[in-house]
């Protein structure tokens, strides 16, 4: 072990969340409806016209309530960080007002203000699978270019009101999980299966805009700020050592790295360019667009959870379950309760993937293991879980990002994903839980909203507060 050289000094250990998946208190404070809000199956089932009463996001865990609660434990593990993101309904309840809602801009300052009380820095994503609902039925999302207008409205209001709270920004959750959720991730409400490829391109370009628009005013805004795009990273490997299997594989990845590419070196890739010519997409690009997209970012930073094959072989070809994404199963890994296939070694290969291409520091923003947890008497007789898997994907993740650090890659930090446990994004079920901090919160409504510390609580904590050498 000593070889392995210890992480950076002010490396930025804590935890990730988001608002539509742990806040609840859905419709207080002039909060208006999100997407979320009528997805009471995740990205699997069918929207819903109304909010409905199995909706677990609703009510989430209550964090709207109990965030000084949360925060004090989070501080107790020794967060350097704390990732969340603002639910943009808060702010404006529809989307297009012309004025933002005090009430929801005071809570976000009630809860930077609680994070700097323990010297945690916050790390805002602005949107997390959470658009205005309104934005969704009205304007079909991002497929309509006045998006970018209502975007900027309100990171220009945030970035305003959270000039002195907040200096790491994100733009978009997982901007590329658009490929695949187009509603959960663009707010577009034209069904999957009848939106056009050329629909889907458009939609992605202004959101592209939007991002490099956010990062040009925020810079002006404050010099200080560090602002990142987030990509979901997911490598996809070659099946098998077919050169026919290693070109699919890139061309899948090439799917993905492009969302990169622009925010990093501020113009399309040609390889993106050639796939819209031949594909008969035309993106249409305003005069201006061109400029915009060469704000590029000041960091890189990424969920990390799984990896996928590709294949060239059609008879394969069978998609498994890996994130938001399918992608061929790799039979060389096992794969979680949900069917995702868990590779330690993948996160040290995307680092060192995207430290190679880019040259910019990066920030691990998600990495955690979904599992179905057991509430159990401890010795002393105290309610805990002990979630020595949860500890055992941790570590060998951690270790592996170590690696990568030790290959001369800059990483910034590491926010584990559901710190405390919160409603899943794909399934929107409570059973799937990441966290440290167990709630007593189930499916069917149950539950006392009560906090428990997991095993993993106090080994996290260790990991912290040796700054990885007890690993
Ligand atoms: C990422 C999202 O895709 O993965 C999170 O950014 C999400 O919002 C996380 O919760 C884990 O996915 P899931 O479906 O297990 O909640």
């Amino acid at each position: 072990k000593e070889h392995v050289k210890m992480f950076p000094k002010n490396f930025l250990w804590g935890g990730a969340v988001a608002a539509n998946q742990c806040e609840g208190a859905y419709q207080e404070d002039g909060k208006g409806l999100s997407i979320q809000d009528v997805m009471p199956h995740g990205i699997k089932g069918p929207r819903t016209e109304k909010p409905s009463e199995d909706n677990m996001k609703l009510v989430g865990i209550d964090f709207y309530h109990r965030y000084k609660e949360d925060i004090k434990l989070f501080a107790e593990m020794g967060f350097k960080v704390f990732r969340t993101s603002i639910a943009w309904s808060r702010i404006f309840p529809r989307g297009d007002e012309e004025t933002p809602n005090e009430a929801g801009l005071q809570f976000y300052d009630d809860l930077f203000d609680e994070c700097r009380k323990y010297g945690m820095e916050p790390l805002v994503t602005i949107s997390h699978y959470e658009t205005p609902l309104y934005l969704a039925e009205t304007w079909n999302g991002w497929l309509d270019r006045r998006m970018i207008g209502f975007y900027e409205r309100y990171v220009r209001t945030i970035f305003k009101r959270y000039r002195e709270k907040v200096k790491y920004w994100l733009t978009f959750n997982e901007i590329n999980s658009i490929l695949n959720s187009p509603f959960m991730s663009g707010a577009i409400n034209t069904p999957k299966e009848v939106l056009t490829e050329s629909q889907l391109y458009q939609a992605i370009h202004h959101e592209l805009v939007a991002s490099a628009l956010a990062t040009k005013i925020g810079h002006e805004i404050n010099p200080d700020f560090q602002i990142g795009c987030m990509i979901l990273s997911m490598p996809v490997y070659p099946l098998t050592p077919d050169p026919g299997d290693v070109i699919r594989a890139m061309e899948e990845e090439h799917k993905h790295a492009m969302f990169t590419d622009v925010h990093v070196r501020g113009e399309y890739p040609g390889y993106m360019k050639r796939y819209l010519r031949e594909h008969g997409i035309q993106i249409a690009f305003d005069k201006g667009d061109a400029e915009i997209l060469k704000n590029t970012v000041d960091f890189i930073s990424f969920s990390y959870y799984a990896s996928v094959c590709a294949t060239a072989d059609q008879r394969k070809d069978i998609s498994g379950e890996g994130n938001l994404f399918g992608g061929v199963p790799n039979p060389a890994l096992k794969a979680s309760e949900w069917g995702w296939q868990i590779d330690p070694g993948g996160l040290r290969y995307v680092l060192n993937q995207f430290w190679d291409k880019y040259q910019k520091p990066l920030f691990i923003v998600e990495n955690g293991l979904g599992a179905v947890d057991r509430l159990e008497e401890d010795e002393e007789g105290n309610l805990t879980v002990f979630d020595d898997y949860r500890i055992a994907y941790l570590r060998d993740h951690l270790l592996q990002v170590k690696e990568a650090i030790e290959d001369g890659v800059e990483v910034m930090g590491y926010t584990t994903w559901g710190c405390i446990d919160l409603v899943s994004a794909s399934t929107a079920e409570l059973k799937k839980r990441y966290g440290f901090i167990y709630v007593d919160r189930n499916d069917d409504g149950s539950g006392t909203l009560e906090r428990y510390k997991k095993k993993s609580f106090y080994w996290y904590r260790d990991v912290i507060a040796s700054n990885g050498a007890s690993l």
